[in-house]
């Protein structure tokens, strides 16, 4: 017999990183979920470089500068953020939790933080905008159906969305092959709200034929800037384009005035594409300031994140990290996770010498070896 734990001992040792939440999830989710959660694109190289080309990277602090303190606080359309971090949109949070984004929402809220909710949130966007309690955008997967497009776009903004992020890096699915070998897709029950009567996820059922097509017939793969333009139009609210990674395309975001999300979908599409963090100093010297950059894709740590806004961001997101704290914890562990990684970033500014966002310049960041 196992003696009974001490009383008052803690059910487990402290979460105190992203890395212990991430062993938490592993422990709560069945494997094809914790696959479809952790797993990118075929080799899933890209997955690896976004973390790695934080590794890379060097921080240089400068000392006796005289900082008593920091500050982390930025504003971002007009919503002020205790900290540079945002939740990048991730699909079906009731794969994750019962609760599903209701508790992601009020755990973000809990830290201040603003949430992406996905086009494939578990919930309905009305049931969204009544359990929220902090700022959120919506991301937009283009369907097909342009009529049903505009609707989710409206929706969204009557429910309380504040911006609106378009995914421009999924004409189709990436070769998600954990989730083939496992027999996994979307379950319908964990997604169907915003797109009753319809469109679906992208990613070809993996009961279909191999040779079944490469396109999800719902989702329009032929999305073009003008479409972005015409969106904003119809929802009057700010725009910003999710998946760009090269200066060109940036540039061109800019001059239409619509924000840039770098990403590649966390190494979920097209293997191999560059990690956003190693495209940024191009794409920051591309937009000089016209829209805010804002980077995703393996950022762990606060170090991480003022590298990022060193480079020229100015703020990234999370995906997999705050997805495994609401799977180890719910609205609790999203908060736990978001504070871990707003805490790291405010000590390492402390350790930089640098006493607020503005202050971190490309200087602070030289090659690691
Ligand atoms: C995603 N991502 C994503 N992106 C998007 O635009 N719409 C979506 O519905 C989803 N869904 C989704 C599900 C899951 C399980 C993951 C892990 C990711 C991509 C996401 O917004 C973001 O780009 C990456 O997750 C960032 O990388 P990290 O932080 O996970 O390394
Ligand atoms: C994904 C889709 C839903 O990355 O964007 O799984």
């Amino acid at each position: 017999m196992t003696s009974p734990p001490l009383s008052g001992a803690p059910p487990h040792p402290p979460r105190i990183t992203l890395a212990d939440f991430h062993e938490a999830a592993r422990e709560v989710l069945p494997t094809a979920v914790l696959d479809y959660l952790d797993g990118g694109a075929a080799d899933e190289r890209t997955v690896r470089w976004n973390a790695e080309a934080y590794q890379r990277l060097a921080l240089l602090p400068r000392v006796l500068t005289g900082t008593a303190g920091v500050d982390t606080r930025c504003t971002l359309y007009g919503t002020d953020l205790p900290a540079p971090v945002l939740l990048a949109p991730t699909a079906a949070h009731g794969l994750f939790h019962p609760e599903a984004e209701a508790a992601t929402l009020q755990g973000a809220a809990a830290a201040g933080a603003l949430t992406t909710v996905s086009t494939f949130s578990t919930l309905t966007l009305e049931e969204i905008g009544a359990a929220a309690t902090g700022p959120w955008w919506f991301q937009l997967y283009v369907q097909r159906d342009r009529a049903l497009t505009e609707d989710l776009v409206l929706r969204a903004r009557a429910a309380g969305a504040t911006a609106l992020v378009v995914t421009v890096d999924t004409p189709v699915t990436g070769l998600r092959e954990r989730d083939l070998r496992n027999g996994f897709a979307l379950p319908s029950h964990g997604m169907p709200a915003n797109l009753a009567g319809g469109a679906a996820a992208p990613g070809r059922n993996p009961s279909e034929p191999a040779h079944g097509g490469i396109h999800d017939p719902r989702i329009d793969p032929a999305v073009s800037w003008s479409d972005l333009e015409r969106l904003r139009s119809v929802c009057g609210l700010p725009v910003l384009a999710k998946g760009v990674v090269r200066a060109d395309d940036a540039r061109r975001a800019a001059e239409s005035g619509i924000g840039v999300w770098m990403s590649n979908h966390g190494g979920r599409n097209l293997d191999t594409a560059v990690a956003p963090l190693t495209a940024l100093p191009a794409v920051a010297a591309a937009v000089d300031g016209r829209v805010p950059v804002l980077v995703d894709g393996g950022v762990r740590r606060g170090t991480d994140v003022v590298k990022a806004l060193a480079l020229g961001a100015d703020a990234v997101a999370v995906g997999r990290p705050y997805v495994w704290g609401l799977a180890a914890d719910g609205a609790e562990g999203v908060t736990a996770a978001l504070s871990a990684l707003h805490r790291e970033t405010e000590l390492a500014l402390a350790l930089l010498g640098v006493p607020d966002l503005t202050a971190l310049t490309p200087d602070l960041v030289g090659p690691a070896w």
